[in-house]
């Protein structure tokens, strides 16, 4: 019979919008800006009031689901994935774009049960573009299916990637070493744009051929990565072996040359994991 977690994403697309509103009408206005990690990991008043209106909206709903969240984190909430469902939650990711103004930004919302990843949703705030995906029943941006690029050869391949928190000088000879590499093996180009999710919803609607990152958290990542498999894309860890979504790294692809290209080619950068404390 039916889709036993229809309700669930009904919830997460209906929560994905209104909480792209409150941001999209916050981007232009003076925020209180704080730092996390590095002086480069920031956090607004509004990441967590978002995450607030996301996580207590869905708490009413369905009491007995897990939740994790970007700002619940950092303040302190464990970050384990059980078997329960779990909500998985980034309230603004881009939110160095949304301090400066720069319209890139989303609301990204994953759903996890049995460790297995149900649904994505990822809302693209100022454009208002929404990004799903179901197990089994495809990714979608608004009502048109997404398909990932089927490029192969390096040296026609856009990759995408994120710089990540971490600013110290061996982080950083690591990260523009990478960068290096990929540009020595003459592929077409590198792009940062600022905000994990929506790098990885433009790998999933072919925009793009790859996308690697380390420094990235679950919360940057689950609802993506249901989003990019259904558009028939490949979501691997940095290794080439299978991802792990708390290691806070990863490659995708659209086709597995281009994963595989992209492992023997990056050097690890090492972060803590997302279930280590
Ligand atoms: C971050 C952004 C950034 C990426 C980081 C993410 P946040 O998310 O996507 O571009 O480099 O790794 O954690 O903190 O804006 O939600």
């Amino acid at each position: 019979g039916g889709d036993p977690w229809k309700e669930c994403m009904e919830a997460a697309v209906q929560l994905a919008r209104r909480a792209g509103q409150i941001i999209k009408k916050a981007l232009t206005e003076e925020k209180q800006v704080s730092t996390k990690t590095s002086a480069a990991d920031l956090v607004t008043e509004t990441d967590n009031f978002v995450e607030n209106v996301i996580i207590s909206a869905l708490k009413e709903k369905f009491p007995s689901h897990r939740f994790i969240g970007e700002e619940s984190t950092a303040a302190g909430s464990k970050c384990v994935l059980t078997d329960n469902p779990t909500w998985i939650i980034d309230p603004i990711d881009g939110t160095c774009n949304f301090v400066h103004r720069f319209p890139t930004v989303a609301v990204s919302i994953g759903f996890a049960v049995n460790q297995e990843l149900e649904f994505g949703v990822i809302y693209h705030c100022t454009e208002e573009r929404l990004y799903t995906g179901r197990r089994g029943q495809g990714a979608f941006c608004n009502e048109k299916r997404l398909q990932v690029s089927k490029e192969t050869d390096k040296s026609k391949a856009l990759i995408l990637t994120e710089i990540g928190p971490k600013r110290d000088p061996e982080t950083l000879k690591l990260f523009l070493g990478n960068m290096e590499s990929l540009l020595k093996a003459q592929v077409h180009g590198i792009r940062v744009i600022g905000s994990s999710t929506l790098a990885l919803c433009h790998l999933a609607s072919g925009a793009a051929d790859a996308y690697y990152q380390f420094g990235l958290h679950c919360w940057d990542l689950a609802a993506a990565t249901v989003i990019i498999r259904e558009a028939g894309g490949i979501v691997i860890d940095t290794s080439g072996g299978p991802l792990d979504l708390m290691s806070c790294r990863v490659i995708a692809a659209g086709t597995k040359e281009m994963a595989m290209f992209l492992a023997q080619e990056i050097q690890t950068i090492h972060y803590r994991r997302d279930d280590e404390n």
